[in-house]
């Protein structure tokens, strides 16, 4: 068995929120290729997306593993001290704790991980978010693993067949639920259509004694109990082979669907594929972006990244998004561009809102009066 991690934080950005320093990325390289020389890593590579750096990395410790989060959390703490150096905006955003207790559950990085044994070609996508929350994933995971006009291999292919599993979480309630689909395609879509709350956390085929999809799926707001930044999250999606294959896991991307985050995390926006060198949100600090870095995985080893959504297919989902962006950029402060009342619980409008208490009188109480 394998395990491959994706560890993402923002430890600071450049400019504002928009992308990460040279400076931090050389960083996290050098540290991940310390930990593949220490033996630590089967192998790891950087990545960034807006003003998040992912680490992506094999190794055979298994999810959660003390060693590996510690790694990644030893690896932020360095890139932040570098970001508070250069000055650079919102140094250790992510890290929401002063000290590292085993793994890195509730301390504000994200991580998405799985775990298998290696097939003979293992194609393997790591996609990374900027600039919204883990529900973004649920629209195109549905899409993937359970709607045969995305995924014909549900229809033809043998193994796909019998469908997947789906593990959502409630993040509110702090419970998860197993939803076997196609049968229970319904039932779920009643929660996952509500991506604020319920996020789908992994994948699981149902005739291959496969996991096949993984989400970072922790809420940074609801663990600091206020507005700290959006979660920026990370997926993993293995394809081919009774898997989804490599271009029916990129196709729900051809349509930006509109997820929350952008400005102040507080606005519906599309979610644009692109290059990871167009992965720099600065436009009303969006609109939120994905990239899908393709590997193969070979004896632990990662071979890649492909760059897939440089593919110029994707072209017109770009231009839908910057049309849509404008379209929703209209309404201003006005849902449902805004996000509803509700998902702003944990932004400083509640400090406004107290302001105004006392203001607020029952509508059948006399007029004030008018002054003279
Ligand atoms: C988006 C995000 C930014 C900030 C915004 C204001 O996830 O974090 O949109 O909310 O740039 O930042 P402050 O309040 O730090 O000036
Ligand atoms: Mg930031
Ligand atoms: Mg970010």
């Amino acid at each position: 068995m394998i395990t491959l991690s994706v560890i993402k934080a923002d430890t600071g950005g450049f400019v504002g929120h928009s992308a990460v320093h040279p400076d931090l990325l050389e960083a996290a390289h050098v540290a991940v290729n310390g930990a593949v020389a220490d033996g630590l890593l089967i192998d790891g590579t950087v990545a960034a997306c807006g003003d998040d750096i992912s680490l992506i990395m094999t190794h055979e410790h298994g999810a959660n593993a003390e060693p590996v989060h510690g790694f990644a959390w030893n690896t932020f703490l360095h890139t932040t001290e570098i970001a508070k150096r250069l000055g650079l905006y919102g140094a250790g955003q992510d890290l929401l704790s002063d000290a590292f207790s085993g793994n890195l559950r509730g301390l504000g990085p994200g991580y998405a991980e799985l775990e298998f044994t290696e097939r003979p070609s293992e194609p393997v996508i790591c996609f990374l978010a900027d600039k919204t929350e883990p529900g973004a994933w649920n629209l195109p995971l549905y899409k993937i693993f359970a709607d045969p006009f995305n995924t014909p291999g549900l229809v033809i292919d043998a193994k796909m067949h019998a469908g997947f599993k789906f593990e959502v979480y409630d993040l509110q309630a702090e419970k998860k639920i197993t939803f076997d689909c196609p049968r229970e395609l319904y039932e779920m879509l009643m929660y996952i259509g509500a991506p604020s709350r319920y996020v789908v956390h992994a994948v699981h085929s149902k005739t291959l004694p496969e996991q096949a999809a993984a989400t970072s799926t922790q809420r940074l707001s609801l663990i600091a109990g206020k507005y700290v930044g959006k979660d920026d999250p990370v997926m993993i999606v293995r394809c081919q082979s009774g898997l989804p294959a490599v271009g029916e896991v990129l196709e729900p991307f051809a349509f930006p669907h509109a997820v929350a985050g952008a400005m102040r995390g507080s606005h519906h926006a599309p979610l644009m594929p692109v290059g990871v060198d167009a992965a720099h949100p600065s436009r009303f600090d969006g609109p939120p972006r994905v990239v899908a870095l393709g590997f193969q995985i070979t004896n632990g080893r990662l071979i890649g990244p492909r760059d897939l959504f440089t593919d110029p297919s994707f072209d017109r989902a770009r231009a839908i998004a910057n049309e849509a962006m404008d379209y929703l950029r209209r309404h201003g402060p006005f849902e449902p561009h805004r996000l509803g009342l509700e998902d702003l619980e944990y932004t400083t409008m509640r400090q406004l809102e107290d302001r105004l208490i006392n203001r607020w009188q029952p509508m059948a109480s006399p007029p004030l009066p008018v002054p003279m």
